[in-house]
């Protein structure tokens, strides 16, 4: 849940800076699917669709690195705004795999799986405030 508000946050950036630029952002759903640099795969399980999502999230970075590097200096604020979203994905990666992890070690358990999700051993410091409730 945190991530997809991160998603939408970004989302929230990247149409501000347009509409900075006096561009008017694109919401439409099939415009958004074929701009889109990942593909919707849809997992069979809960451990394939981490899996998906960790692949989608590291073309996204890619993209954002070569978004970056294509803007070199000309647009300071606009490679502020991508820098910012890059590192938002990065840590969003990293907490993909430690989720793969934790799945691999709690052997396909949901009830496991949540309990060790939402042990502070297993979150990055910065997701440990986010509130666990509803987990067993
Ligand atoms: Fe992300």
């Amino acid at each position: 849940m945190a991530h997809a508000l991160d998603e939408m946050s970004h989302a929230d950036l990247l149409a501000g800076r347009i509409v900075e630029l006096d561009g008017e952002p694109n919401f439409s759903p099939d415009g958004l699917a074929a701009r889109s640099h990942a593909e919707y795969v849809e997992g069979d399980s809960l451990a394939s669709m981490i899996m998906e999502n960790l692949i989608a999230e590291r073309i996204a970075i890619e993209s954002y690195h070569e978004a970056i590097f294509c803007l070199g200096d000309q647009d300071p604020t606009t490679r502020r705004v991508l820098e910012e979203i890059l590192a938002r994905a990065a840590q969003h990666a990293e907490n993909l795999v430690t989720l793969i992890k934790v799945i691999k070690d709690c052997r396909g358990s949901i009830s496991q799986l949540r309990a060790a999700v939402c042990s502070p051993a297993h979150r990055p410091a910065a997701e440990q405030s986010i509130s666990c409730a509803g987990a067993p």
